[in-house]
């Protein structure tokens, strides 16, 4: 195996995405985080799973960013979560502390990587790592598009008892509860939603995909969603990696494109070898496009606390 995966923070969302990576066999695996004896015992159980699996990754925990040197990836999971007491903008600045000295440490051992921050609030955060990495946009993409697509098509393939394979979804915007899910864009098997579904039902589609982390969050009563958000991961690692040119939509820095200056948004693009390859621009109508713009305005509010 030479390509070469770092996880940071090999906490719910880090080890599942590690985990995925390895079974896969797409990249050898680093999970790395500041707890002592976690990353390795987490590795090493999942190096342990891979005969099992078939894959001849290797998975390494460590605290030691040497051990990340000249990964191809880094996918930065590390992070607090929201306790009690503790304000958003509490949350906003401790994440932000963490995300700075961790790009610091990823930059320094893995210059040429690309970078996919995970820890929320994620368009902030990737501002925070495409500030401090200084690194070219193309390297600095945010997971967060794939998963809100991934429970959208989950609700449409269950509601029209179809194969979710069938479905094919794109959920743009910030990824909070200003997300903007695009049902004309949103097909099964070619033909779109609007065809199939009445307003009614579309309508509790995109509330419930809006609000699908706090679902989860609700039902768990601590701690947030890692199944998806891993396998998200997974899919855009493998899309890179494999330089598949896949379209997905993903949190990057607009200059322009959807009339967004200078922010981190989720939008179309296309994943390859060199990370975002080209920023895909579909045709909003002026409703749609008044939503991600309130979705932007959303983000930007959060940036400039940071002053990022
Ligand atoms: P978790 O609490 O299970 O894991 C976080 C890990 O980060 C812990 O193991 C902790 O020790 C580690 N950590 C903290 N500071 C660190 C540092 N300076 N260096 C290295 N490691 C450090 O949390 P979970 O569930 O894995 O979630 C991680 C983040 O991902 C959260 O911010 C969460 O909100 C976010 N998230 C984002 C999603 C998205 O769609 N973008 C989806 C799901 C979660
Ligand atoms: C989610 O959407 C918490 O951002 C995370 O599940």
């Amino acid at each position: 195996m030479n390509r070469k995966v770092t996880v940071i923070g090999s906490g719910h969302v880090g080890a599942t995405a590690a985990r995925g990576i390895a079974d896969k066999e797409l990249a050898d695996v680093v999970l790395l985080d500041i707890l002592e004896g976690v990353p390795q015992g987490k590795a090493l159980d999942m190096l342990e799973a891979c005969p099992i699996e078939g894959s001849d990754s290797h998975v390494l925990g460590t605290n030691d960013y040497a051990d990340t040197a000249g990964s191809d990836i880094v996918v930065i999971t590390a992070g607090l979560a929201r306790k009690p007491g503790m304000s958003r903008d509490d949350l906003l600045m401790k994440n932000h502390a963490i995300i700075k000295s961790v790009t610091e440490q990823v930059v320094l051992h893995s210059p040429d990587c690309i970078i996919m921050p995970v820890t929320n609030p994620l368009d902030a955060m990737c501002q925070v790592v495409y500030r401090v990495s200084k690194f070219p946009r193309e390297r600095v993409i945010g997971m967060a598009g794939v998963l809100d697509s991934a429970r959208m098509r989950t609700f449409i393939a269950s509601e029209l008892n179809v194969s979710v394979e069938n479905t094919h979804v794109f959920v743009l915007g910030g990824h909070g509860d200003t997300m903007v899910p695009l049902p004309r864009y949103s097909t099964v098997a070619g033909v779109p939603i609007t065809e199939l579904l009445d307003s009614k039902t579309i309508d509790r589609i995109v509330k419930r995909t809006a609000s699908g982390g706090a679902e989860i969050v609700k039902l768990l009563g601590t701690g947030s969603a890692y199944y998806a958000p891993g396998s998200a991961i997974v899919e855009m690692v493998d899309a890179i990696l494999k330089d598949k040119k896949k379209i997905l939509p993903c949190a990057v820095f607009l200059q322009g494109e959807y009339g967004i200056h200078d922010l981190f948004v989720g939008v179309p693009v296309k994943l390859g070898s060199q990370g975002i390859e080209e920023i895909v621009k579909i045709t909003l109508s002026a409703e749609e496009q008044a939503a991600l713009l309130k979705s932007a305005a959303a983000v930007k509010e959060l940036v400039d606390v940071l002053k990022v």
